[in-house]
């Protein structure tokens, strides 16, 4: 059996990583770090519908580095593919951004994230085969006013995928980012119904994207088969900026 952790699986895109990962016969750690309540659910409805895989949760607020020795610890036995697909921005010029805002993004979506490999690389060399998978951003591979801090931080996960897949690839594991342009989630729902209508005009496929479009390259990259592709970010857009 294949084991996952999914960081951010209360999380619109993470939940949809988890169920279409879940049908394909894996056993998650379903991470979360304020949403209890959805990751329960969540957790439930995968452990009714596949009751022969195992579904466990776990909390950490990724701010916090202080903890990592304890979070790796909590995942015991096999370990095959890490997934990212926690994430927050904060909308404004950058010359306004709250500093603790910024340091809020870097920690939970880099630093804490790249300790987090470093712990777990040698359980992804152990198993047949290891994958670590970031959900990016169109905007870390083409920048974006108003998310400046944003936009960065989701580059440096592309220029950490670059590098880092050269250094585990004879270990047989894979690094890769899938980089989302606008999706249909809970983090879009501050647009007003003519500000999304002015963004999906710029899209050439004329809309949002569903999670589950962006879930798909993230169960491709998860593919044993796709062993030959690393140190790539997939830009998943729909034609939109890059
Ligand atoms: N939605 C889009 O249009 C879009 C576009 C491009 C890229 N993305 C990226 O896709 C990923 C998922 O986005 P989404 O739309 O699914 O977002 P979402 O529904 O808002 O989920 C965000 C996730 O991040 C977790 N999180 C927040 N603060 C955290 C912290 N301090 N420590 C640990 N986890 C924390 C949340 O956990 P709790 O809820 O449990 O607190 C939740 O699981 C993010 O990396 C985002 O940047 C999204």
């Amino acid at each position: 059996m294949n084991w996952a952790i999914i960081f951010g699986a209360s999380g619109d895109i993470g939940s949809q990583i988890a169920r279409d990962l879940a049908q394909k016969g894996w056993s998650l750690y379903l991470h979360y770090h304020q949403n209890q309540k959805r990751v329960a659910a969540l957790m439930s409805e995968l452990s009714s519908t596949y009751p022969k895989q195992d579904f466990l949760t776990l909390s950490y607020d990724l701010t916090d580095d202080s903890q990592l020795d304890k979070l790796s610890g909590a995942i015991f036995g096999k370990l095959n593919a890490v997934v990212f697909a926690q994430g927050t921005t904060y909308y404004g010029l950058f010359a306004d951004l709250d500093p603790q805002n910024l340091d809020t993004m870097v920690k939970m979506q880099v630093l804490t994230p790249l300790k987090i490999v470093q712990k777990l690389e040698n359980k992804l060399a152990q198993a047949e085969f290891g994958r670590v998978v970031f959900i990016g951003s169109v905007y870390g591979g083409a920048g974006s006013a108003m998310e400046v801090g944003y936009s960065t931080v989701k580059g440096a996960l592309s220029a950490f995928a670059r590098a880092y897949a050269k250094e585990v690839a004879s270990l047989g594991i894979t690094v890769n980012v899938v980089a989302p342009g606008a999706v249909d989630t809970e983090m879009n729902q501050i647009f007003s119904a003519d500000e999304k209508a002015d963004v999906e005009a710029e899209i050439p496929v004329g809309r949002f994207s569903f999670p589950a479009e962006i879930s798909y390259w993230v169960l491709c990259l998860l593919e044993p088969r796709s062993s030959y592709l690393t140190g790539q970010t997939l830009y998943a857009t729909g034609g939109w900026l890059k």
